[in-house]
């Protein structure tokens, strides 16, 4: 197993609290991990940590072989660009524009396809996750599924290493959430590793593995295994993380 990710004595102090405690772990390439833990215990912070968002206190976070937890901001944008995606709760995307648009503008500030190519490769994005019959409306007229399903459509469109994801599912309903996991589990079984943070058990219950975090730590991890769509395995799974959950407090 390659990795991809490698997270050394991380440490973050907002003022004179510390929120991430020497943390040590390592991400496997097409890896998919959920981070867990009570409200406030730094889930949102240890993702903007590993992704170049924001830079630790102290510690070490290495992508393949380059450490980025020391490059600076114009570098790391670079690199976010171009091998990372991001989703939030909330879309983001920018108003006044239609859903196509803000998919493919990533892709021309990286500026290694052209145009041309950009809005194909988009228009595959769209077909895979069902919005292409909306992409030319403005943002303003569609649902919440849609615009987080353009949102990741936005993530994927340079065809990152990494998706990472902050409660990518915190603002939609149950069925909703399970459309965009669908995709978000098939765009990790064609290889993309992925990252998110959720409270949502049955979210985390499609990560291969959930890192559960407690007092600025990692204080449990739970190995799920590769994820599978049958309705009983994903029950047997989901059941396997409530137990697991229960018994770290959650
Ligand atoms: N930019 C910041 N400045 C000061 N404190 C922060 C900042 N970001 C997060 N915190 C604090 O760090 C702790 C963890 O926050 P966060 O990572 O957002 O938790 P979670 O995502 O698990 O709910 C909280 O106590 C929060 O108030
Ligand atoms: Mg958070």
């Amino acid at each position: 197993m390659n990795i991809i990710l490698d997270v050394q004595y991380l440490c973050k102090t907002f003022d004179d609290t510390r929120v991430l405690n020497d943390i040590n772990f390592k991400v496997n390439e097409g890896e998919f991990i959920a981070i867990m833990g009570q409200s406030g215990s730094g889930k949102s912070t240890l993702l903007y940590n590993i992704s170049g968002m924001d830079s630790p206190t102290s510690g070490n976070v290495w992508l393949r072989d380059k450490e980025i937890s020391k490059l600076k901001d114009t570098r790391m944008s670079e690199i976010r660009l171009k091998q990372m995606g991001f989703i939030f709760q909330h879309a983001y995307l920018l108003k006044n524009l239609s859903i196509r648009d803000n998919i493919v503008l990533p892709g021309f500030k990286l500026g290694k396809l052209s145009r041309e190519q950009v809005n194909q490769n988009a228009d595959a994005l769209m077909i895979k996750t069902g919005i292409r019959n909306v992409a030319d409306h403005d943002i303003k007229r569609v649902s919440g599924g849609q615009l987080q399903r353009a949102a990741i459509c936005r993530a994927l469109i340079n065809q990152p290493d990494i998706l990472f994801g902050d409660e990518p599912t915190g603002s939609l309903n149950s069925s909703t959430t399970n459309e965009v996991m669908d995709i978000i589990n098939a765009v990790n079984a064609d290889g993309t590793t992925v990252i998110i943070v959720t409270h949502d058990a049955k979210v985390a219950a499609r990560a291969g593995r959930v890192i559960f975090l407690a007092d600025g730590n990692i204080h449990e991890e739970l190995i799920m295994g590769k994820y599978d769509r049958d309705e009983k395995k994903k029950l047997a799974r989901e059941k396997k993380l409530f137990e697991w959950l229960e018994k770290q407090g959650f």
